[in-house]
């Protein structure tokens, strides 16, 4: 990716329907195909536009398979919904027509086998990411392996802070997930990373400036990679 593929479309409400277009568009072109998800509050504008856009077009998501891109790892029952399987169920699946044996997350078990899991089912056409404070992408913290395949990981202090306020108590937040790999990200025939407000401006401008992937900024993995637009809006911009 070179500087062209940040794109500021200053509102939150833009950046989201501009990337809720892309899938819609590829939904209706290759109804089989493979999205890649994430969870958090960047991606939430996007499914309210695609949940929008199903009940005005009947986008049809039957044959559509989608990865999820992380998970926590030994959530409290008392929790449960604040697991990353209830929030895609609760903020997207449950409102349009997706098959759910055919949407995927990675866990304990099966982390060894996702990366072939996704790759048996063509791989992924199209994925969505956010960014942690950190630089962090799905839940590969820095330092990061450029090499790294789905697997259990262990959270770092700012992440499991930023993610307390979904929580009573900072103690409350496991500390540790599971979590595609930057290899298996890197995968992806084409990313769409979202960067909204201005706690991700610090990690933006990192990410802009840097010519060559660092480990301590796991999202600067994607600078190799053709494919890639950064979506920031006002607040996370900094040029
Ligand atoms: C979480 C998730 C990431 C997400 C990031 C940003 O820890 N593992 O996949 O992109 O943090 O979250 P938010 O979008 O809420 O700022």
């Amino acid at each position: 990716m070179n500087k062209n593929n940040f794109l500021n479309l200053e509102t939150i409400e833009k950046a989201s329907e501009f990337v809720a277009n892309q899938i819609i568009s590829l939904v209706n072109s290759k109804p089989n195909c493979v999205l890649g998800l994430a969870t958090g509050s960047t991606p939430l504008k996007v499914y309210e536009y695609l949940i929008e856009d199903y009940q005005k077009n009947k986008t049809n998501y039957e044959n559509v398979i989608t990865f999820n891109l992380d998970e926590y790892v030994g959530l409290d029952k008392k929790y449960a919904d604040k697991s990353y399987h209830y929030f895609m169920n609760k903020n997207l699946f449950s409102k349009i027509n997706i098959n759910l044996n055919n949407t995927y997350f990675p866990d304990e078990k099966n982390s060894e086998k996702y990366d072939t899991l996704i790759k048996s089912k063509g791989g992924i056409d199209f994925q969505i990411l956010g960014i942690g404070i950190n630089g962090h992408i799905g839940f590969n913290e820095p330092p990061a392996d450029l090499n790294s395949k789905t697997r259990i990981v262990e959270l770092t202090d700012s992440t499991i802070k930023a993610n307390s306020r979904f929580f009573n108590e900072e103690s409350d937040v496991p500390n540790r997930a599971v979590s595609m790999g930057l290899w298996s990200i890197l995968q992806a025939k084409q990313i769409f990373l979202m960067a909204f407000g201005k706690s991700k401006k610090n990690a933006i401008e990192k990410l802009y400036k840097l010519n060559d992937f660092d480990p301590n900024l796991p999202a600067s993995s994607l600078i190799k990679k053709d494919n890639v637009i950064v979506i920031v809006d006002q607040e996370s911009s900094f040029y």
